[in-house]
């Protein structure tokens, strides 16, 4: 398989086509954007930690039959993965306030939600990707009923299995950013799981101390974001517990073996 064209750079992702039309190569990039890139910097290491902790997070949702568009990694900073429209909606769903929501409804920050709460926010960076009601998707056709119902379904079922997993390994999962692309498999339109599930993409608190452990480091300026990374790759059993992620020895982790495969 070769790398052909750069097709979508975004703020910590870069797709490239393939001489197959329907494999790309998603490669994550050390940069660290947020507040919708009004803030930004390099954090040398970050991409490779991502790349294994998403990988491990979808392989494990593949083998409980949720769809997605992971293929295989194929090295420090790369994964094979499949082609998808992707819908322009980022899903958000909440276990526990924090973040936008407590500013935006004045929730107490660590309120712990009677059930899952699913936002929509429209894709889409120039306008600061606003939230969105399902009515919205629907008037302006970024996804159908169909879609939104499959979609609610995958959610629900990939938020308790990760509940579950970050759980046992001594994390609070209390909240995530999905997204999720349309794909024709054996001639059926389907959709299934896209883009990447990593501590940039979640927000991961020590179950006993609420250290926070995902890209909050970054947000609000509590430095050691690589540490936290690390521990949670060491947590799920990706890394060796020796391994100690830092600007120097990442590339140690290209040959650390899946202990779980
Ligand atoms: P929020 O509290 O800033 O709305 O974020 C909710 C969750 O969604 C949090 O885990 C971070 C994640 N997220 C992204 O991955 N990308 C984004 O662009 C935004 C706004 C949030």
């Amino acid at each position: 398989m070769k790398k052909g064209k750069k097709l979508y750079e975004g703020k910590a992702k870069i797709i490239y086509a393939t001489n197959d039309k329907n494999i790309v190569i998603q490669y994550f990039k050390d940069d660290a954007t947020a507040f919708n890139n009004q803030k930004k910097t390099t954090i040398e290491g970050k991409g490779v930690l991502n790349n294994r902790i998403s990988e491990h997070i979808l392989s494990n949702l593949a083998k409980i039959g949720i769809k997605n568009h992971l293929v295989k990694r194929l090295n420090m900073r790369e994964q094979i993965v499949k082609f998808v429209e992707i819908i322009p909606i980022e899903f958000i769903i909440r276990n526990v306030a924090t973040g936008s929501i407590t500013k935006r409804l004045g929730i107490e920050d660590g309120t712990v939600l009677k059930e899952p709460l699913i936002e929509y926010c429209l894709k889409d960076d120039k306008l600061g990707d606003p939230l969105v009601s399902e009515q919205h998707i629907l008037a302006f056709d970024w996804a159908s009923k169909n879609e939104i119902d499959l979609v609610k379904k995958m959610i629900l079922r990939i938020n308790d299995f990760m509940i579950g997993m970050f759980m046992g390994v001594g994390i609070k999962l209390i909240d995530f950013k999905l997204e999720f692309g349309r794909i024709k498999i054996d001639g059926k339109n389907e959709v299934i799981l896209a883009d990447e599930i990593s501590p940039d993409t979640c927000r991961l608190w020590d179950s006993i101390t609420d250290k926070k452990l995902d890209k909050d480091r970054f947000r609000k300026d509590l430095g050691d974001l690589i540490p936290a990374y690390t521990e949670v790759a060491k947590r799920l059993g990706i890394l060796h517990e020796q391994s100690n992620v830092s600007a120097v020895n990442v590339t140690q982790l290209s040959s650390v073996k899946r202990k779980n495969k």
